[in-house]
């Protein structure tokens, strides 16, 4: 059936990681502030933008596929204008345009104020780009527009400052840039006020925040944050291991209502690999930051990214890498091999030398290795009792809730008469290796 397309409407399709998304809800809300309304779906929108991701090799990929897609569309509806926004096209410019020719505009990450604009030269015949960085940019004053109703993503910082040989983001961001204090401490106010449930800060980098406004740092923000909504879950995300801090350790272990939670990316087990990947700290290093963090919040719960197969990377390298998820036991890990980014440090100055075989089955090591622990600390939860803050209708069966525990385990339940946004109680009775199954623990829930 053929739907009836409304020029002022749009949808955005969003990749990439969790900023990404956060930027969707700035761009939802910029739009809506000129005139423009979201669409229902891709087929009835007038507008159609892909906010993009460019950290791997088939994150671009996946782009150019869709775009094939949405030239089938344009034939379908005269006037359809598509954008691509955010990383992809930060990164490759002008040059992104002869990827497809459905591609009407392009606009960078910091530039999404300017989509109305681009959307009125696209209608008077152009086809323009908006690309400049602009390190002053946090996108105050926009009330973002969120999805769902229980937990909602705060960005506290933008841009990276550093220089990880094998990542584009200092490339599609641009300089780090703090969002004020106030501003933070005023949004979540504002999200407790709603009825949110749950608050993840984010930043590619939280632990170097400083406000651009007193200089206080991401401890003191996280301890303002918690007091601020005592009754949501905080969660944040991404920590760099040589910016970790003892005060933000302690801080988490003095408030209940922060996450025992902490995803700290290692990316390899080798001394060796982190110096060519400029990480700026040694594994023996590592391993010392994880056994203080052990010692001061009990029960902590770790996870790490790994990138396997990195330039210059040797069999002993690859299994100092096994040899850390071994005997650090993440509950769980982001495992990619690794893929040259054009621009990055190590495009420019190291060989990409391992051959894709080589780096497939080091990868698949490391898979298997990591879902082996996985499974094993999963299983291990069988029997006890988690509180889990309830998110969705389970995709399985509508007589089960999802979930997840503050350690960010997800959780799989009967749903008997709860409802998505409570915390509850629930008895894990059984285990895969990234889900625990569980039913409502009626004697712990009276307690509570
Ligand atoms: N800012 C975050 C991560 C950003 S990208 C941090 O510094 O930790 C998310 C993850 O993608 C990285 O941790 C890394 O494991 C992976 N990644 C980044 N560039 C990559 C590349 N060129 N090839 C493969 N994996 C990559
Ligand atoms: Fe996010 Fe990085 Fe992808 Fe940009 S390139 S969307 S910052 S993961
Ligand atoms: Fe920045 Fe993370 Fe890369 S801190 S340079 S984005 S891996």
């Amino acid at each position: 059936m053929m739907r009836t397309v409304v020029r002022n409407t749009f949808y955005i399709h969003t990749f990439g990681c969790q900023m990404n998304q956060a930027d969707s809800g700035i761009i939802t809300a910029l739009m809506r502030q000129e005139g423009y309304s979201p669409a229902e779906s891709e087929d009835e929108a007038g507008i159609i933008l892909l906010n993009t991701c460019a950290v791997r090799e088939n994150a671009v990929d996946r782009i150019e596929n869709y775009l094939q897609r949405l030239q089938g569309l344009k034939k379908r509806h005269k006037g359809l204008i598509v954008g691509v926004v955010g990383c992809v096209p930060q990164f490759q410019k002008e040059e992104m345009f002869s990827i497809s020719p459905a591609i009407d505009f392009l606009a960078g990450p910091d530039k999404y104020r300017s989509l109305p604009l681009l959307i009125e030269q696209v209608r008077a015949g152009l086809r323009p780009l908006s690309l400049e960085f602009n390190s002053a940019e946090t996108y105050e004053g926009i009330d973002p527009v969120r999805q769902g109703s229980i937990s909602a993503f705060v960005p506290v910082m933008r841009g990276c400052n550093n220089m990880c040989a094998f990542c584009v983001v200092p490339f599609t961001r641009g300089r780090e840039r703090s969002h004020p204090f106030t501003s933070v401490i005023s949004e979540v106010r504002q999200l407790v006020a709603s009825g949110y449930r749950e608050i993840t800060l984010l930043g590619q980098n939280v632990n170097s925040y400083s406000d651009p406004e007193e200089g206080r740092n991401f401890a003191v923000l996280l301890d303002a944050v918690s007091r601020e909504a005592p009754m949501a879950r905080i969660r944040f995300t991404t920590s760099h291991p040589k910016d970790i801090s003892e005060a933000l350790v302690r801080t988490l272990a003095d408030h209940p209502n922060l996450c025992n939670h902490i995803h700290l990316p290692v990316q390899s087990g080798s001394t060796r690999m982190l110096e060519l990947m400029n990480r700026g700290h040694t594994i023996q290093e590592y391993r010392e930051k994880l056994a203080l963090i052990r010692s001061i919040i009990p029960g902590v719960v770790l996870t790490t990214d790994i990138i396997a197969g990195f330039c210059g990377e040797q069999e002993d390298d690859h299994q100092a890498t096994l040899e850390l998820l071994s005997d650090v036991r993440f509950d769980l890990a982001y495992m990619f091999f690794y893929s040259e980014r054009p621009g990055t440090l190590a495009a420019r100055t190291l060989e990409d030398d391992v051959p894709e075989p080589v780096k497939k089955r080091r990868l698949q090591e490391i898979i298997d290795l990591q879902n082996r622990i996985s499974e094993e600390l999963y299983q291990g939860a069988v029997g006890t009792v988690v509180e889990v803050l309830a998110e969705s209708e389970s995709k399985r069966s509508s007589q089960q809730l999802m979930g997840r525990t503050a350690t960010n385990r997800v959780v799989v339940f009967d749903r008997e008469h709860y409802q998505t946004g409570e915390r509850l109680n629930v008895l894990i009775t059984s285990a895969t290796s990234a889900t625990l199954i569980g039913k409502p623990d009626h004697a712990a829930n009276h307690v509570v």
